[in-house]
């Protein structure tokens, strides 16, 4: 079973490991740029079978712009979209659905969200709805910044957004989570 749930202090020590191992020197994020992030309020982990196994790190932030890395995380003064800066699934709990199940929950109830792909991971972004804006080369590999916009229907943005099924309930309209969701 997959569950989606805010990261916590207590889960910090695990994300960091995760993310260290998973990610190549260039792109090594400090312990104070971790944590800093939490407060950004879009932070989320991914538990398979009660094992954390996944994290994604996002907050507001302006369009156009590549995030930094291992930077402490300041909020900006003007947003203008929602940044998935880092989603990362655990080597061993890669190809069930956990990555999606981290973006989905983070992109609910957000019209427009960015993010830099890196890592050949371009693919996978536009499986869901993100389309390419530029390349780039990103802490000396090559990236893609990509933008996901929605477009409102007569059912409003939730309708277009929502496929994770217990969703709706949980997710505050400033797109925070009450508690855990099951997907
Ligand atoms: C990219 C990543 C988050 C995907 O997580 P995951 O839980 O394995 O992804 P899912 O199981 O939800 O896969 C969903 C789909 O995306 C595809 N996919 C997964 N990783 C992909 C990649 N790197 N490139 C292209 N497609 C990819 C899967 O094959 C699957 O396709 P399907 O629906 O046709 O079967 C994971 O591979 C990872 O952590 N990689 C290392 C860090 C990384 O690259 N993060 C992204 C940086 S921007």
């Amino acid at each position: 079973m997959i569950e989606i749930r805010p990261m916590r202090e207590g889960d910090m020590d695990v994300v960091e490991e995760m993310g260290t191992v998973s990610y190549p020197p260039n792109y090594y994020e400090g312990s104070a740029s971790f944590r800093s992030k939490v407060s950004g309020g879009g932070c989320l982990v991914g538990l398979v079978d009660g094992v954390l196994a996944g994290y994604l790190m996002s907050f507001p932030y302006v369009l156009g712009i590549p995030y930094p890395i291992n930077e402490v995380y300041v909020p900006a003064g003007h947003p203008e979209c929602h940044y998935i800066h880092d989603l990362c699934v655990s080597s061993c709990a890669r190809g069930l659905g956990l990555g999606t199940a981290l973006a989905e929950v983070a992109m609910s109830g957000r019209p427009m969200v960015a993010l830099t792909a890196v890592m050949g991971s371009e693919g996978f972004w536009e499986g869901l709805g993100f389309r390419r804006q530029f390349g780039l080369d990103y802490y000396g590999g090559r990236a893609t910044y990509m933008l996901r916009v929605l477009r409102q229907g007569s059912l409003g943005w939730a309708s277009c957004l929502m496929s994770a099924s217990a969703c709706p309930n949980r997710i505050a309209s400033d797109g925070s989570i009450d508690g855990s969701v099951v997907v």
